[in-house]
Protein backbone atom coordinates (compact mmCIF):
# COMPACT_ATOMS: atom_id res chain seq x y z
CA UNK A 1 0.00 0.00 0.00
CA UNK A 2 1.06 3.67 -1.14
CA UNK A 3 0.84 6.64 1.18
CA UNK A 4 0.80 9.67 -0.33
CA UNK A 5 0.83 12.84 1.67
CA UNK A 6 -2.00 15.47 1.13
CA UNK A 7 -0.66 18.88 1.46
CA UNK A 8 1.17 21.88 -0.23
CA UNK A 9 3.54 22.88 2.86
CA UNK A 10 7.23 21.70 1.93
CA UNK A 11 8.45 21.42 5.45
CA UNK A 12 6.01 18.68 6.27
CA UNK A 13 6.40 17.00 2.89
CA UNK A 14 10.17 17.16 3.87
CA UNK A 15 9.66 15.48 7.69
CA UNK A 16 7.09 12.85 5.97
CA UNK A 17 9.31 11.91 3.65
CA UNK A 18 12.84 11.71 5.74
CA UNK A 19 10.04 8.88 7.68
CA UNK A 20 10.11 6.95 4.56
CA UNK A 21 6.63 7.41 4.31
CA UNK A 22 5.78 9.87 0.89
CA UNK A 23 5.18 7.97 -1.84
CA UNK A 24 3.70 10.54 -3.54
CA UNK A 25 1.57 13.65 -3.17
CA UNK A 26 -1.47 15.25 -3.34
CA UNK A 27 -2.37 18.91 -3.85
CA UNK A 28 -5.60 21.05 -4.38
CA UNK A 29 -6.35 24.69 -4.95
CA UNK A 30 -7.09 25.00 -1.12
CA UNK A 31 -3.93 23.56 0.27
CA UNK A 32 -1.84 25.71 -2.73
CA UNK A 33 -3.25 28.70 -1.39
CA UNK A 34 -2.74 27.88 2.24
CA UNK A 35 0.57 27.08 1.12
CA UNK A 36 0.89 31.15 0.36
CA UNK A 37 3.57 30.58 -2.22
CA UNK A 38 2.98 30.92 -5.71
CA UNK A 39 1.44 27.19 -7.46
CA UNK A 40 4.50 26.20 -10.41
CA UNK A 41 7.06 27.18 -7.80
CA UNK A 42 5.67 25.45 -4.86
CA UNK A 43 4.96 22.11 -7.18
CA UNK A 44 8.39 22.09 -8.56
CA UNK A 45 10.00 22.14 -5.39
CA UNK A 46 7.76 19.40 -3.80
CA UNK A 47 8.97 17.65 -6.87
CA UNK A 48 12.16 18.11 -6.48
CA UNK A 49 11.57 16.37 -2.55
CA UNK A 50 10.04 13.12 -3.80
CA UNK A 51 10.42 11.17 -6.46
CA UNK A 52 7.08 9.55 -6.94
CA UNK A 53 3.64 10.98 -8.12
CA UNK A 54 2.88 15.02 -7.61
CA UNK A 55 -1.00 15.69 -7.93
CA UNK A 56 -1.32 19.01 -9.70
CA UNK A 57 -5.05 20.52 -10.08
CA UNK A 58 -6.53 22.20 -12.90
CA UNK A 59 -8.90 25.00 -12.33
CA UNK A 60 -10.91 25.27 -15.57
CA UNK A 61 -14.28 24.38 -15.80
CA UNK A 62 -14.43 23.32 -19.70
CA UNK A 63 -12.98 20.82 -21.23
CA UNK A 64 -10.51 22.52 -23.78
CA UNK A 65 -9.37 24.89 -20.36
CA UNK A 66 -8.49 21.42 -18.19
CA UNK A 67 -6.66 19.94 -21.43
CA UNK A 68 -4.55 23.04 -21.77
CA UNK A 69 -4.05 23.40 -18.08
CA UNK A 70 -2.75 19.62 -17.98
CA UNK A 71 -0.40 19.77 -21.20
CA UNK A 72 1.31 22.91 -19.34
CA UNK A 73 1.34 21.62 -15.58
CA UNK A 74 2.98 18.08 -17.47
CA UNK A 75 5.20 19.97 -18.72
CA UNK A 76 6.76 21.44 -15.49
CA UNK A 77 7.53 18.25 -14.29
CA UNK A 78 7.93 14.31 -15.65
CA UNK A 79 6.29 13.12 -12.42
CA UNK A 80 3.27 15.71 -12.48
CA UNK A 81 -0.05 13.77 -12.37
CA UNK A 82 -2.89 16.20 -13.80
CA UNK A 83 -5.77 16.58 -11.19
CA UNK A 84 -9.39 16.57 -12.95
CA UNK A 85 -12.38 17.32 -11.48
CA UNK A 86 -15.32 14.76 -11.75
CA UNK A 87 -17.64 16.55 -14.54
CA UNK A 88 -18.63 15.70 -17.50
CA UNK A 89 -16.10 18.32 -19.30
CA UNK A 90 -13.62 16.72 -17.06
CA UNK A 91 -14.37 13.05 -18.29
CA UNK A 92 -13.88 14.30 -22.30
CA UNK A 93 -10.25 15.94 -20.90
CA UNK A 94 -9.17 12.69 -19.18
CA UNK A 95 -10.05 11.00 -22.63
CA UNK A 96 -7.98 13.39 -24.38
CA UNK A 97 -5.14 13.50 -21.56
CA UNK A 98 -4.64 10.11 -21.66
CA UNK A 99 -4.56 9.33 -25.16
CA UNK A 100 -1.22 11.77 -24.92
CA UNK A 101 0.11 9.79 -22.04
CA UNK A 102 -0.70 12.25 -19.20
CA UNK A 103 -1.11 11.12 -16.36
CA UNK A 104 -4.83 12.19 -14.59
CA UNK A 105 -6.46 11.66 -11.48
CA UNK A 106 -10.23 12.57 -11.22
CA UNK A 107 -10.89 14.42 -8.37
CA UNK A 108 -14.00 14.87 -6.03
CA UNK A 109 -15.66 11.50 -6.86
CA UNK A 110 -18.45 10.30 -4.25
CA UNK A 111 -19.90 7.93 -5.83
CA UNK A 112 -18.74 4.36 -6.85
CA UNK A 113 -20.52 4.81 -10.48
CA UNK A 114 -18.65 8.46 -11.13
CA UNK A 115 -15.36 5.96 -10.75
CA UNK A 116 -16.15 3.56 -13.10
CA UNK A 117 -16.71 6.53 -15.60
CA UNK A 118 -13.32 7.94 -14.60
CA UNK A 119 -11.65 4.41 -14.81
CA UNK A 120 -13.46 4.40 -18.44
CA UNK A 121 -12.41 7.39 -19.56
CA UNK A 122 -8.95 6.50 -19.23
CA UNK A 123 -7.97 8.24 -15.84
CA UNK A 124 -4.91 6.90 -14.03
CA UNK A 125 -6.34 7.40 -10.52
CA UNK A 126 -9.43 8.42 -9.22
CA UNK A 127 -10.11 9.99 -5.46
CA UNK A 128 -13.21 9.25 -3.29
CA UNK A 129 -13.16 11.87 -0.50
CA UNK A 130 -14.32 9.96 2.37
CA UNK A 131 -14.30 12.42 5.06
CA UNK A 132 -16.38 14.68 3.06
CA UNK A 133 -19.26 12.13 2.52
CA UNK A 134 -18.85 10.86 6.39
CA UNK A 135 -19.41 14.60 7.10
CA UNK A 136 -22.90 14.39 5.35
CA UNK A 137 -23.51 10.76 7.40
CA UNK A 138 -23.04 8.69 4.23
CA UNK A 139 -20.21 5.53 4.76
CA UNK A 140 -17.35 7.02 2.47
CA UNK A 141 -15.67 3.63 2.96
CA UNK A 142 -18.57 1.88 2.12
CA UNK A 143 -17.81 3.67 -1.88
CA UNK A 144 -14.12 3.11 -1.67
CA UNK A 145 -15.50 -0.54 -1.14
CA UNK A 146 -17.63 -0.49 -4.14
CA UNK A 147 -15.47 1.09 -6.04
CA UNK A 148 -12.12 -1.51 -5.50
CA UNK A 149 -14.75 -3.97 -5.81
CA UNK A 150 -16.08 -2.25 -9.26
CA UNK A 151 -12.01 -2.02 -11.02
CA UNK A 152 -11.11 -6.02 -9.35
CA UNK A 153 -14.26 -7.26 -12.11
CA UNK A 154 -13.69 -5.35 -15.03
CA UNK A 155 -9.14 -4.99 -14.67
CA UNK A 156 -9.38 -1.69 -14.40
CA UNK A 157 -5.53 -0.30 -14.72
CA UNK A 158 -6.43 2.94 -12.69
CA UNK A 159 -5.73 3.25 -9.11
CA UNK A 160 -7.44 4.21 -5.92
CA UNK A 161 -6.51 6.99 -3.80
CA UNK A 162 -8.52 7.35 -0.85
CA UNK A 163 -8.62 10.95 0.01
CA UNK A 164 -9.75 13.43 2.41
CA UNK A 165 -8.54 11.56 4.94
CA UNK A 166 -9.83 12.52 8.82
CA UNK A 167 -8.30 10.07 10.65
CA UNK A 168 -6.24 6.52 11.69
CA UNK A 169 -9.29 4.77 11.15
CA UNK A 170 -10.25 5.66 7.66
CA UNK A 171 -6.32 4.67 7.03
CA UNK A 172 -6.67 1.25 8.33
CA UNK A 173 -9.97 1.02 6.68
CA UNK A 174 -8.19 1.34 3.13
CA UNK A 175 -5.61 -0.99 3.77
CA UNK A 176 -8.30 -3.81 4.94
CA UNK A 177 -9.93 -2.94 1.59
CA UNK A 178 -6.94 -3.34 -0.46
CA UNK A 179 -7.25 0.19 -1.88
CA UNK A 180 -4.28 1.40 -3.61
CA UNK A 181 -3.54 4.24 -1.97
CA UNK A 182 -4.44 6.57 1.00
CA UNK A 183 -3.76 10.66 0.65
CA UNK A 184 -2.70 11.36 3.80
CA UNK A 185 -2.87 14.60 5.76
CA UNK A 186 0.28 15.66 8.09
CA UNK A 187 -1.04 15.13 11.40
CA UNK A 188 -2.93 12.09 10.64
CA UNK A 189 0.42 10.47 9.56
CA UNK A 190 2.01 11.56 12.39
CA UNK A 191 -1.21 9.94 14.48
CA UNK A 192 -0.49 6.96 12.61
CA UNK A 193 2.90 6.22 14.03
CA UNK A 194 2.14 7.45 17.94
CA UNK A 195 0.63 5.41 21.05
CA UNK A 196 0.10 6.37 24.44
CA UNK A 197 1.86 3.30 25.31
CA UNK A 198 4.99 3.75 23.12
CA UNK A 199 5.13 6.69 25.03
CA UNK A 200 4.86 5.87 28.72
CA UNK A 201 7.18 2.85 27.52
CA UNK A 202 9.79 5.20 26.75
CA UNK A 203 9.21 6.74 30.20
CA UNK A 204 9.61 4.13 32.31
CA UNK A 205 12.70 2.62 30.62
CA UNK A 206 14.70 5.92 31.11
CA UNK A 207 13.40 6.36 34.57
CA UNK A 208 14.71 2.45 35.49
CA UNK A 209 18.31 3.33 33.13
CA UNK A 210 18.52 6.55 35.44
CA UNK A 211 17.93 4.56 38.35
CA UNK A 212 20.73 1.97 37.58
CA UNK A 213 23.77 4.48 37.00
CA UNK A 214 22.67 6.53 39.86
C1 LIG B 1 -6.87 15.10 -2.12
O1 LIG B 1 -6.70 14.73 -3.26
C2 LIG B 1 -8.01 15.96 -1.75
O2 LIG B 1 -7.93 17.18 -2.39
C3 LIG B 1 -8.08 16.14 -0.25
O3 LIG B 1 -7.85 14.89 0.35
C4 LIG B 1 -9.36 16.78 0.20
O4 LIG B 1 -9.41 16.71 1.60
P1 LIG B 1 -10.44 17.56 2.49
O5 LIG B 1 -11.80 17.00 2.30
O6 LIG B 1 -9.94 17.41 3.89
O7 LIG B 1 -10.34 18.98 1.99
Amino acid sequence: MRFFIDTADVEEIRDAHAMGMVDGVTTNPTLIARSGRPFEEVITEICGIVDGPVSAEAVSLDAAGMIAEGRELSGLHPNIVVKIPMTTDGLKAVGVLSSEGIATNVTLVFTSMQALMAAKAGATYVSPFVGRMDDLSADGMEVVEQIVSIYNNYGFQTEVIVASIRNPLHVLESALIGADIATIPFTVIRNLASHPLTDKGIEAFLADWDKRRK
